[in-house]
């Protein structure tokens, strides 16, 4: 096992009608800032929910955080909380919403041009303002950990930062705010959070037994949920509730801990995002398993592994039990409504090679656990996956 600190400090409160729970984990005094998406919040009524919930305090709301969240957008809300002097955020929304938030806590009380905390990927932030989250869409991880992703639109670039400053106080998890996720939304939340402990899982064994089983947990929950939650004609707690633990868990620092990770599939499919406007999930769905078969020579071991405890494939040679594991992946995307090619969105070879050309302006020339896939690497994975 590789020598690691773990220290995650976020509070975790889940259950159905948490959300009640704001009265005592919102400092009394707080001038707050409520920052959401879309319309989702206002017409769930979790807004409405919260905005209860935070009483007599001074509060106000700033809407209009977009999927895959902009700079531009979040520093809108950075003057709007030095106009107004907020001093605590709450993020009520998905991943994006909580994303922008831990930038804009950052961006507040940073000397200078914003945009370098991207540059430096986070590395000089020196304090953030305190938030909390209400998480309505499980998949990111985000409610529990210190990283983001902010995208330039006038750039076009999506840079991922993270601050040991940009952990959430708390995050309240209610499964039942998942009852009015769409279908597609659901299923992208299945395969980020598969895709987050893959990366952290399917690289080389240095005999970390303890992460290698819980992460062979997450993958064989979300692959028996996943589907259940797709099928299901009303919503199911149960079903939900570990939906929303598992996405958690994906991405909190436990599972990663002490053990190599690749984040290459992540890496590539920023850019996808970034250039095409895929969502998040699906850009990891096309990507992963044309790159688990690129690089199946130095995940051979943990291959053999995950084929065997997470798909229970025991016949056949090895190459054919991985060549399984690689379809039953690839099967399991699918099943669940989430292409795995890139002519699912009518791209091509010329837009592959725009990926990789802005890979390597983004620095991205050394991927994976064994920092072998140079931009040549990422266009055989993307082109594997036309
Ligand atoms: O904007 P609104 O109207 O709220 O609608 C949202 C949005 O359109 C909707 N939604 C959220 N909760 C809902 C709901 N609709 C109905 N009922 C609800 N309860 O869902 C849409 C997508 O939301 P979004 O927050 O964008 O999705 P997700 O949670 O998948 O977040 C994706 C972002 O997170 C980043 C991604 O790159 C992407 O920008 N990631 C962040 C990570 C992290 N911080 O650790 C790791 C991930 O790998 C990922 O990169
Ligand atoms: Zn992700």
């Amino acid at each position: 096992m590789l020598n690691f600190d773990f220290q995650n400090p976020t509070r975790i409160v889940f259950g159905q009608g948490r959300i009640a729970d704001l009265t005592k984990l919102v400092p009394a005094q707080a001038r707050v800032l409520i920052l959401v998406g879309g319309a989702s919040a206002e017409k769930t009524g979790t807004l409405a929910e919260v905005r209860q919930a935070l009483g007599e305090r001074h509060h106000a709301t700033f809407a209009g955080i977009e999927p895959n969240p902009s700079y531009e957008t979040s520093l809108r809300a950075v003057q709007q909380i030095r106009e107004g002097g907020f001093d605590f955020l709450l993020a009520v929304g998905g991943g994006s919403v909580i994303d922008a938030v831990k930038f804009i806590a950052a961006a507040v009380h940073f000397e200078g041009d914003p945009w370098a905390i991207l540059e430096k990927r986070g590395r000089n932030i020196a304090r953030a303002l305190p938030f909390g989250a209400v998480l309505t869409l499980p998949a990111t991880g985000s409610e529990m950990n210190n990283g983001g992703v902010i995208t330039h639109r006038a750039k076009g670039a999506k840079l991922a930062f993270s601050s040991a400053h940009c952990y959430p106080q708390f995050s309240v998890l209610d499964p039942t705010k998942t009852y009015t996720l769409p279908p597609q939304q659901l299923a992208n939340g299945v395969v980020d959070a598969f895709v987050h402990t893959v990366e952290q899982y399917l690289t080389y064994p240095v005999g970390a037994l303890v992460q290698d089983r819980f992460a062979e947990g997450i993958l064989q929950t979300l692959v028996e949920v996943g589907p259940r939650i797709l099928a299901a004609p009303e919503p199911v707690y149960d079903d939900r509730a570990n939906l929303m633990w598992a996405a958690t868990m994906a991405l909190n620092g436990l599972i990663g801990a002490g053990v190599p990770q690749d984040w290459a599939t992540h890496m590539i499919g920023h850019e996808l995002t970034a250039l095409h406007g895929i969502d998040h999930a699906r850009t990891l769905a096309i990507v992963l398993p044309a790159l688990l078969n690129e690089r199946r020579g130095p995940k051979r071991a943990k291959l053999l592994q995950y084929a065997e405890r997470v798909w229970g494939l025991h016949d056949g040679s090895e190459d054919e039990r991985i060549d399984a594991a690689i379809a039953r992946t690839r099967g399991f995307f699918e099943s669940l409504g989430v292409p795995t090619r890139l002519g699912a969105y009518g791209l091509g070879g010329a837009q592959a090679d725009a990926v990789v050309a802005q890979l390597q302006s983004h620095g991205m020339v050394q991927l994976g656990e064994q920092r072998e896939i140079t931009p040549e690497v990422s266009r055989r994975i993307l082109e594997a996956a036309l």
